[in-house]
């Protein structure tokens, strides 16, 4: 590990100084003369990295991304004030790709193993303190802005409290600024807040995915503090396909999709932009983590984003799991 490539990050802004729906990045309406304390949509964005490690993703027919194309997707996101990365120990070669390049000023995100098994044991506490360390010289830093537990049931599940006190020490000891948890559902959050408050949490939240923040989810997090992270804002590139492209699988929602991409089409805006901005305007979410396979999609996810203008997604939210959840698609 070389020494003074920590990653120790200045602090994030708040989750709560955000744009009100509706309002483009300069101006809040409350100061129409002037620029206001907000954030834009573009500095609110963060990268994913699993296709950087790994052969990922249902749109994905290019394979992982080559080492010197993340390089120019890492400057480019430095250009742009873009300062989150999101990575974990289960992608592959992802984090030694990541290290491979100069993470100064990037706020990295990792992750825990997934323990297939219950009781988790002071064993199992173990070997995520020597992940971390494995994935620290991954890295090539000295210390991570956060550490999600990867599987949040194994936080919850009987012993899951060994876990949390390996999480705590890692932190006290400065190895990680903050630590949290990746989640899918709702029963989930309220399982790990009757354990503890996490300082960050990640969560799906997408245009057709609005479970949790219809729940209130989002904001029982926001009000609690914890840093709101949210990923799958493309469905694994769905909402970027027509649908008569989508696999079989995908036809009972084709309507659905069919319907997304005329509504895009109806306001001029690509999908790519919509489909983030929908996210980023929810102020509770304080980075909106997305995946790209070059710079030519990252440039498309960010050219124009600033200026999309707002607009109501709630016809197009579902309820249906075997379509939101990419672990039940079920693929050829
Ligand atoms: N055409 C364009 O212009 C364009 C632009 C941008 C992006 N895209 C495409 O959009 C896709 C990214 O979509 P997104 O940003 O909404 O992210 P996403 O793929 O929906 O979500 C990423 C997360 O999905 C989870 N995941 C689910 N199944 C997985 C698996 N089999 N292996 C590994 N991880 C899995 C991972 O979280 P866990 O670690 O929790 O499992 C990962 O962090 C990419 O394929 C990208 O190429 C296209």
């Amino acid at each position: 590990m070389s020494v003074g490539r920590s990653v120790l990050p200045p602090d994030h802004q708040s989750p709560h100084v955000s744009r009100p729906v509706g309002q483009r990045s300069d101006t809040c309406g409350r100061h129409p003369q002037g620029r206001c304390d907000v954030i834009a949509r573009t500095q609110r964005i963060g990268l994913g990295t699993v296709q950087w490690g790994l052969d990922y993703g249902v749109t994905n027919s290019n394979g992982r991304t080559p080492a010197d194309e993340v390089g120019r997707i890492l400057s480019r996101a430095r250009e742009r004030s873009i300062d989150t990365l999101d990575t974990a120990a289960l992608y592959g070669e992802a984090e030694a790709i990541l290290g491979a390049h100069d993470l100064d000023g990037f706020n990295v995100i990792t992750k825990t193993p997934r323990f297939g098994h219950t009781p988790i044991t002071q064993q199992d506490a173990e070997a995520l303190c020597s992940t971390l360390e494995r994935s620290l010289e991954r890295l090539r830093v000295e210390s991570v802005s956060g550490l999600l537990v990867h599987h949040a049931d194994n936080l919850i599940s009987t012993g899951g409290e060994h876990l949390l006190d390996a999480l705590s020490t890692l932190k006290a000891g400065g190895k990680v600024r903050r630590i949290g948890v990746s989640v899918y559902t709702a029963a989930q959050v309220d399982s790990i807040l009757a354990r503890f408050t996490p300082d960050l949490v990640q969560l799906p939240v997408n245009v057709f995915d609005q479970r949790l923040i219809t729940d209130g989810t989002l904001s029982r997090l926001a009000r609690l503090g914890v840093e709101i992270h949210a990923r799958s804002a493309y469905l694994q590139g769905l909402l970027l396909t027509p649908a008569s492209q989508t696999p079989d699988y995908f036809s009972p929602w084709r309507s659905k999709l069919d319907a997304w991409q005329k509504a895009c089409a109806d306001m001029g805006t690509p999908p790519q932009l919509a489909a983030l901005a929908f996210v980023c305007d929810h102020p509770e979410v304080s980075r909106c983590l997305i995946g790209v396979q070059n710079l030519a999609q990252f440039e498309s996810c960010l050219c124009g984003l600033d200026d999309v203008r707002s607009f109501d997604a709630s016809a197009f939210a579902s309820n249906d799991p075997a379509f939101l959840d990419p672990s039940r698609w079920k693929l050829a």
